[in-house]
């Protein structure tokens, strides 16, 4: 959550900060604002809640000069969203600002301390209180104003601090350097030709350089138009490497789509064979994934898998459940990060834990990646985002390579996930008991897969007609079973966080056991019912709820009469073999979202309350 970027350069600030603002605003778009040096060596900071455009209006009545420059958009943790609470915050002096991403967990002790040093507060955040300590430890060190001097304030400053934070901070004593750390949130550098940038994340700064430091925890930065400096908050110097970014402005534009959801579903031919690439083998009939850096032996001798995960990564993790026990036979169990983390869940010596995060950087995937690792346990990334903690931290793991996802939405690393646990269970399988034959049928399958998404695809229209139909339920309840049962989960998560329909999602038999109550003409049900081993029980669901005059949604398999007829509104999805066909049905379930939420005028990118990456607990 929350977006920084920093910039220090030649060229006027303000745009460059503003285009990266917009650029991140998928990570919080509560407010934004900036803080410019300008030619007169004083600070001019411009703030304003909601979104980054209400700050470009601002910026344009009442404009900022300078070279160097910070800017934030914020996902509120701490203090609600009004102007005052919106980052850039000044210190007491007003002469240092900082923008920061996380949370001080004990602002409000520190808060007390500097109150009763008469400093005053003209926000409720933790970051000001941040930013008052920086500049108070600034002003106890003895001059002259350099850029050593800020250094050692912010180590002595977050020596006192209990909590995460990515910051970026400007003084206007110490004018040719923009200062910045990081412990728990993401702060990349961007390395220009004689201009530099701190950044949340390489989108913001990918149309001016493709050249990037990740800093690790700890990194304590100075960093000037030509050059930069990284040592260790611990002491002494940092390592690190400079990075080529993988993808260009191009990935992150939304080209000729109305939204970047609506562009990402559609990438998903290309985002699952992107997740397969190089990793199918004919010879042996299995995966290669050289990325979990475990030797057959020790594949063979994990007796349990552990999956992890939130929100839809938590959807993906289900589906690996089913998936895993059903090609590779294994003991698998899903656990919420959030709950693992605090769980003391018995695990058995070789137990083998995947965390899933699109990512990389969801405080509570993190935190359950940390548990699992000090039990001693072998723990496993999937990730998206290469350059993250959770990717860096994992024993090793296995990247989906599906490009930028910027919808605050998952929906193409949602399908990669699965595709990725998919190649995990066919590994784990062919290892015990799948024949070569097995294998190699399972290989024809996956290959298929991208074309018979392609072709879910071409029925965006008539999905569409579908969404305007049901646009004005209040409430949405989604049906599966087995290996559909998590995508009844997923498809009602994305119903609800961008249409904000309250939809549940059940296994299609909970339905009697209590949901059954909801059921009224006004309530839709959408049924995910292919042509399975559970088609028959599904069917008899379907017929409970027609009993009651609720509306009937179906996604089934092409040819599928049976469903015709009990159905109001049929998706038709091509043949799959069961364990494959959450990966088609999750597809109609976010156009299905994506067009309710247009129907209703929503902020499909943005919705309400969310943000991309939740970098707090
Ligand atoms: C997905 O649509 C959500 N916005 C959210 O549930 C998300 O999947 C979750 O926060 C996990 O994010 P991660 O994959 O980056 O860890
Ligand atoms: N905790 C800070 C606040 O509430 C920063 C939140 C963020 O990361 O955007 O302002």
């Amino acid at each position: 959550m929350c977006g920084i970027i920093g910039y220090i350069g030649n060229n006027s600030a303000a745009p460059i900060l503003l285009d990266g603002l917009r650029r991140l605003e998928y990570r919080g778009y509560d407010s934004a604002g900036v803080a410019v040096l300008s030619p007169d060596g004083q600070i001019q900071i411009r703030k304003r809640i909601g979104r980054i455009s209400n700050l470009t209006e601002l910026l344009h009545q009442s404009p900022v000069e300078g070279v160097t420059g910070i800017s934030h958009t914020r996902w509120a943790t701490h203090g609600g969203v009004t102007d005052d609470n919106a980052h850039p915050h000044f210190d007491q002096s007003g002469r240092l600002s900082l923008v920061h991403n996380g949370v001080i967990e004990n602002y409000a002790s520190l808060r007390d301390q500097l109150l009763a040093q008469g400093h005053v507060f003209r926000s409720q955040t933790d970051t000001e209180v941040l930013a008052h300590l920086v500049g108070r430890a600034y002003d106890s060190l003895p001059a002259p104003h350099s850029k050593a001097r800020l250094l050692e304030a912010l180590r002595s400053a977050l020596r006192q601090v209990v909590g995460t934070y990515g910051i970026v901070i400007l003084h206007e004593d110490v004018p040719e350097t923009l200062v910045g750390a990081r412990r728990g949130s993401p702060l990349v550098l961007g390395i220009g030709k004689g201009e530099n940038f701190f950044a949340s994340d390489v989108s913001a700064i990918v149309a001016h350089t493709r050249e990037a430091v990740y800093l690790k925890d700890y990194d304590l930065v100075a960093l000037s138009k030509d050059q930069f400096e990284i040592t260790s908050l611990l002491g002494g110097a940092s390592g690190f490497e400079v990075s080529k970014v993988e993808f260009t402005e191009q990935d992150v534009s939304r080209g000729e789509y109305p939204h970047y959801m609506l562009k990402e579903i559609f990438e998903q031919p290309a985002s699952i064979r992107d997740a397969m690439r190089g990793r199918l083998s004919r010879e042996d009939a299995t995966a290669i994934l050289g990325g979990l850096q475990m030797t057959s032996a020790e594949l063979r001798a994990i007796d349990r898998v552990i999956l992890s995960g939130c929100g839809t990564a938590s959807h993906a993790a289900l589906c690996g459940e089913y998936i895993l026990e059903h090609l590779a036979h294994l003991p698998c169990e899903v656990e919420f990060a959030s709950e693992f983390r605090y769980r003391n869940l018995p695990m058995t010596r070789d137990s083998l834990v995947f965390c899933i995060s699109q990512s990389g950087e969801t405080a509570d995937t993190l935190a359950a990646l940390r548990e699992s690792k000090r039990k001693g346990h072998r723990t496993l990334g999937i990730c998206n985002n290469v350059a993250s903690t959770i990717a860096r931290e994992s024993d090793g793991g296995v990247y989906m390579h599906a490009g930028p996802e910027i919808g605050v939405a998952a929906t193409k690393t949602f399908t990669s996930q699965v595709t990725i646990l998919t190649l995990i269970g066919l590994l784990l399988g062919r290892i015990r008991h799948l024949s070569t034959s097995d294998g190699l049928r399972i290989l024809d399958e996956l290959e298929a897969l991208p074309d018979k998404v392609a072709k879910i695809l071409t029925l965006n229209s008539h999905i569409q007609s579908i969404a305007r139909k049901y646009a004005d339920a209040t409430a949405m309840m989604f049906l599966g079973r087995q290996f559909n049962y998590p995508i009844a989960l997923e498809g009602a998560l994305k119903m609800k966080e961008i249409s904000y329909i309250h939809a549940s999602g059940h296994p299609s038999a909970e339905l009697k056991h209590g949901v059954i109550a909801l059921i009224t003409p006004e309530l839709p049900s959408i049924f995910i019912a292919p042509e399975d081993t559970v088609f028959d029980k599904n069917l008899s669901n379907i017929e409970e709820v027609r009993a009651r005059k609720g509306p009937v949604i179906a996604i089934g398999t092409e040819g599928c009469s049976k469903l015709e007829k009990v159905a109001d509104d049929v998706i038709f999805i091509p043949k799959c073999p069961e364990f494959l066909s959450p990966i088609l049905t999750s597809i109609p379930l976010q156009l299905l979202a994506y067009h309710t939420a247009v129907q209703r005028g929503c902020d499909v990118d943005k919705p309400r309350n969310l943000a991309k990456s939740v970098t707090v607990e």
